[in-house]
């Protein structure tokens, strides 16, 4: 339930900002009460919103009278930039950008875990970065059964994480790809050309390829910045500031939805089945755990979904197990759709816990 009033989408032509219109649209929130924003370059466009389409208007200081609700799915720059005049014009904001993640002014939420944060005297809240939000929903019933000291994590991350241009990317990029195998035959061996990113989005080839997450790497620390939001979003979060969180962060050939391979280590030893029990608990969850048909979370299996996907249930086989046959050591595979619970449906339950507020 959202606040009464106009919904504003900043960002509307983009990849967060048409998934959050197609949950609204799913939702069976009327095309009457969306407000499609984007820049001056989408002037006049039409963006699909269920069966129909909205128009998108240029994003200016006046775009928010008579907004309830706006949910900022644009780049860091803009939100500062827009954030206030949504603000002064009485609406209740959720931005997906880093611009106000590290602000202590401002809650940094996933609902189903901090959800009490947004109080009714809040206007403003973070969306955390979406490979943080997925680790963190896995892990929630974990750290509230047994507590967590360590993760370890290495994730598998789509190209639509860096929006459109790397959905376009990889798409244009595979389909010249394939058009060199044809031509080339099978005695090139199944190389393809060298380095460099075809479509300017990455710097390394996407199709047919893996390569270390594209944020900048700090020289000193050799941490990238995909790595640091995890780092620091998880000790905000989850309010821990002592957590160690070692993070690889890998960009794979997938449209959409983030894998991570976690290995977690627990406060307290606990058995199979008290993980899998804690985890079958866990909102916004689903276990995808078949160890006969080898069947566990995939990507594809996790798009368009809400529930974050866990599965590969499993001690680390490194540690030998403690009484009655305990590990504090357990990993797991996890699949979430980031452009979903990693954004335009994490923003959408924060402003639906707003719309809770304003409705008592
Ligand atoms: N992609 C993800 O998985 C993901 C997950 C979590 C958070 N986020 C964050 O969500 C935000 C949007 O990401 P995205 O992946 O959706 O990017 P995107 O596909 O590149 O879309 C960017 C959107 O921002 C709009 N925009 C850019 N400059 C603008 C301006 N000056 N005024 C108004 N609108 C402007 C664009 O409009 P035009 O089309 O008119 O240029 C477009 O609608 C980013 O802050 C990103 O970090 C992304």
């Amino acid at each position: 339930m959202l606040r009464e009033g106009l919904i504003a989408v900043v960002g509307a032509t983009g990849a967060v900002g048409r998934e959050a219109l197609a949950i609204l649209a799913e939702r069976g929130v009327p095309a009457s009460r969306v407000r499609a924003l984007a820049s001056e370059r989408s002037h006049g466009l039409r963006v699909r919103y269920g069966e129909t389409q909205v128009g998108v208007a240029t994003l200016g200081e006046r775009s928010f009278e008579g907004v309830g609700t706006a949910i900022f799915a644009a780049d860091a720059e803009t939100a500062r930039r827009f954030v206030p005049a949504a603000l002064r014009a009485g609406a209740f904001v959720v931005d997906n950008s880093s611009a106000f993640r590290a602000d202590p002014g401002v809650p940094l939420v996933v609902p189903e875990i901090n959800g009490p944060l947004v109080t009714p005297d809040v206007r403003l809240v973070a969306n955390p970065n979406c490979s943080t939000t997925i680790l963190l929903l896995a892990l929630e019933p974990l750290r509230r059964a047994f507590g967590i000291e360590a993760i370890d994590v290495a994730t598998y991350q789509a190209v639509s994480g860096a929006g459109l241009a790397g959905i376009d990317a990889l798409i244009r990029e595979t389909r010249d790809a394939l058009a060199v195998l044809e031509r080339e035959g099978s005695e090139i061996g199944w190389t393809l050309p060298g380095a460099g990113g075809a479509g300017g989005v990455f710097a390394e080839p996407c199709a047919f390829n893996v390569f270390s997450h594209d944020s900048a790497v700090d020289g000193a620390t050799g941490v990238n910045g995909e790595e640091r939001k995890m780092i620091d979003e998880t000790r905000r979060i989850w309010n821990d500031p002592a957590i160690r969180v070692t993070p690889t962060c890998v960009r794979i050939p997938a449209l959409r939805a983030h894998t991570q391979a976690v290995t977690a280590t627990l406060g307290a030893p606990a058995s199979e089945g008290g993980v899998l029990d804690a985890l079958a608990g866990g909102r916004g969850l689903e276990i995808v755990d078949d160890r006969g048909a080898n069947a566990f979370p995939t990507p594809r299996k996790a798009s368009r979904r809400d529930e974050v996907l866990v599965g590969r249930v499993r001690p680390d086989p490194g540690e030998p197990p403690g009484p009655g046959g305990t590990h504090r050591r357990w990993c797991l595979l996890v699949s979430g759709d980031q452009l979903r619970k990693g954004a335009a449906l994490n923003a959408l339950q924060i402003a639906g816990l707003a719309g809770v507020h304003a409705m008592a």
